[in-house]
């Protein structure tokens, strides 16, 4: 069996000036914000599977759907030898891909470590013959990819593209293209505009796993930082945004408070009502990924979606 190669590509400390420099920005913007990349700690990651498997959380289902039909396609279009998977997780569902694809390596990029060398594990044990190098990285930055076989196939699934506001979004997109040479692909998941009660319900879930997810970014400030946020003294709110087409999550102070933060030295004051935002979660159109990907010289290829048309699967091919 050959071994999990685990690579990091940021110092812990790097990690630890990144989450410094977001909280001391998002917290003292108006409106107040964070970057959604601190949920995943070992216990967001945790969650966020846990909200895969919510009757209300339709885009994981979607996504698998999609995925079982249509990897032989996939595979019979990309002919990808090596697979880089961008905000892997999991890997739960990339296993249709790892299958169908006549895969040398896979290389699965995640800031989670825990989501990472618990997939990774289990992969190398399952799949003998394939080179996993995993990568402990942020994608917004730019990649130092392993040399592996061509072609490449790059995965960013689950919609995490919609996490990325519209400009973040054009830089990587950006910088996703300089990780292709010509003839090498881009496998894109991208959740689709619907009924807005569809939508808000897929974020605010009954038994309330929603709600803990996004209150899970105050514990990370908490243990990294010496923050006191209380959680409990905070709402989760998902509202759907009809003019950007977008969700967006916000923590609402249920009172007049003041947060300490002492590794930043900084007292935050909410005032009652007033609302962090932790994420946003755009929906799409096959419009917009069209000119979104052909702006950076991808061109789309193939849009599969699910029986429903919740969810789009899109190939593109660099030029
Ligand atoms: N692809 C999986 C997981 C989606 S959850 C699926 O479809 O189910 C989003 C994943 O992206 C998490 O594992 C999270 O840790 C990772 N992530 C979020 N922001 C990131 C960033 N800036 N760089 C690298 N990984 C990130
Ligand atoms: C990872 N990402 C695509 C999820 C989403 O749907 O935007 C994160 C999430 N936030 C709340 N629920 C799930």
């Amino acid at each position: 069996m050959s071994p999990l190669h685990v690579t990091r590509t940021l110092p812990e400390d790097a990690t630890d000036a990144a989450l410094r420099a977001d909280v001391l920005h998002g917290l003292t913007a108006t409106p107040k914000w964070l970057p959604p990349k601190w949920f995943y700690d070992a216990r967001g990651s945790e969650l966020f599977e846990q909200i895969t498997q919510l009757p209300e959380y339709y885009p994981t289902r979607a996504e698998r759907e999609i995925l079982a039909d249509r990897s032989g396609e996939i595979a019979a279009a990309s002919g990808a030898c090596t697979l880089v998977e961008l905000g892997s997780g999991s890997s739960e569902k990339t296993r249709y891909l790892i299958d169908a694809l006549p895969l040398a390596a896979y290389v699965p990029v995640d800031v989670s470590e825990s989501a990472l060398t618990q997939a990774g594990q289990a992969l190398v044990g399952e799949r003998p013959d394939l080179h996993v190098h995993a990568l402990i990285a942020d994608f917004t930055a730019p990649l130092d990819l392993p040399a592996t076989p061509g072609p490449r196939l790059v995965a960013f699934l689950g919609g995490t593209i919609g996490n990325l506001l519209p400009v973040e979004r054009a830089r990587f997109l950006a910088s996703v293209r300089t990780l292709l040479a010509p003839g090498d692909g881009l496998l894109l998941g991208t959740d689709l505009v619907k009924d807005e009660r569809v939508l808000v319900r897929a974020y605010d879930d009954a038994a309330g796993v929603t709600a803990a997810f996004n209150k899970n970014v105050l514990a990370v400030v908490d243990r990294e930082l010496g923050a006191d946020f209380d959680p409990d003294a905070f709402d989760h709110v998902a509202l759907w945004d009809a003019e950007r087409e977008w969700i967006e999550m916000r923590l609402r102070s249920r009172t007049a408070q003041t947060v300490k933060v002492p590794a930043l030295d900084l007292a935050v004051d909410f005032a009652a009502g007033e609302e962090l935002r932790t994420e946003v979660s755009a929906k799409f159109r096959k419009e917009g990924v069209t000119a979104e990907l052909a702006a950076v010289g991808l061109e789309l290829t193939h849009w599969w979606t699910d029986a429903q048309d919740r969810f789009a699967l899109s190939l593109s091919v660099a030029r």
